[in-house]
């Protein structure tokens, strides 16, 4: 069930050398993909946590747009413009815990919580992945709730929890896909 893939590093590197693009992207949409979640855009909520939601749900609960500056390979903090505020914020998730962690911002100086990790993102193709030493893992994970609105959390331990739905962020919109 779980959406992980491992990938040898050596792999993705020889195929973004390949390609020969610059490594840092800025403008950059991201987009959930999951069973029942087809393509919806991440915002930022008023708590700095990272969420999913269609766009009349978004509109309703007042979640803020963000645009992404990403680095493709890893090195460098993945930074976040909230549309609306023009407030700035690097993502992180929780790879250090075996539970299900939120993930979220540093906008508005809201600080990452302990074990946060802010960098080691890259993009595979268009999907986002987490490098560790070893492998690029996806674990992220949608969390429901009455409003309609989901929680994107990382999810370490691959265990299942009741309304969470397994998730792939891509960089490329549903209906028509960007070219990479
Ligand atoms: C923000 O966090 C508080 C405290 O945990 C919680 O009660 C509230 O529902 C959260 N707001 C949103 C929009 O998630
Ligand atoms: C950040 O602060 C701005 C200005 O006070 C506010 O409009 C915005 O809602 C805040 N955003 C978050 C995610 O806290
Ligand atoms: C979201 O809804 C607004 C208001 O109905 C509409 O103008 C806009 O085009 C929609 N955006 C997307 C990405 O669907
Ligand atoms: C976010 O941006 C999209 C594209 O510009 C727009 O259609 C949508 O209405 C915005 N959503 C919110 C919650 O502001
Ligand atoms: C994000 O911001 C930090 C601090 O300003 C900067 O060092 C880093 O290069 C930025 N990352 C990207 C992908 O632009
Ligand atoms: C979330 O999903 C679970 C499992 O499908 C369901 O039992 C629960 O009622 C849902 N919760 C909300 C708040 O929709």
């Amino acid at each position: 069930m779980l959406a992980s893939k491992f990938f040898p590093l050596f792999a993705s590197l020889v195929a973004s050398a390949t390609i020969g693009e610059r490594s840092i992207k800025s403008n950059v949409n991201i987009y959930a993909y999951g069973v029942g979640i087809n393509g919806l855009l991440v915002y930022v909520n008023s708590n700095a946590t990272a969420v999913i939601a269609d766009n009349t749900t978004a509109l309703d609960q007042g979640l803020n747009n963000i645009t992404w500056s990403i680095d493709t390979t890893g090195t460098k903090p993945w930074n976040v413009t909230v549309t609306e505020s023009s407030s700035t914020g690097q993502f992180y998730i929780v790879p250090t815990s075996s539970a299900y962690q939120k993930a979220g911002f540093t906008v508005n100086s809201t600080a990452a919580p302990t074990g946060a990790a802010k960098t080691g993102f890259v993009l595979y193709g268009s999907t986002v992945e987490y490098a560790t030493e070893t492998t690029y893992e996806s674990q992220f994970y949608a969390q429901n709730s009455t409003t309609g609105v989901w929680s994107l959390m990382w999810n370490t331990d691959s265990e299942a929890q009741d309304g969470g739905v397994p998730v792939v962020l891509k960089t490329s919109a549903p209906v028509e896909p960007t070219v990479d």
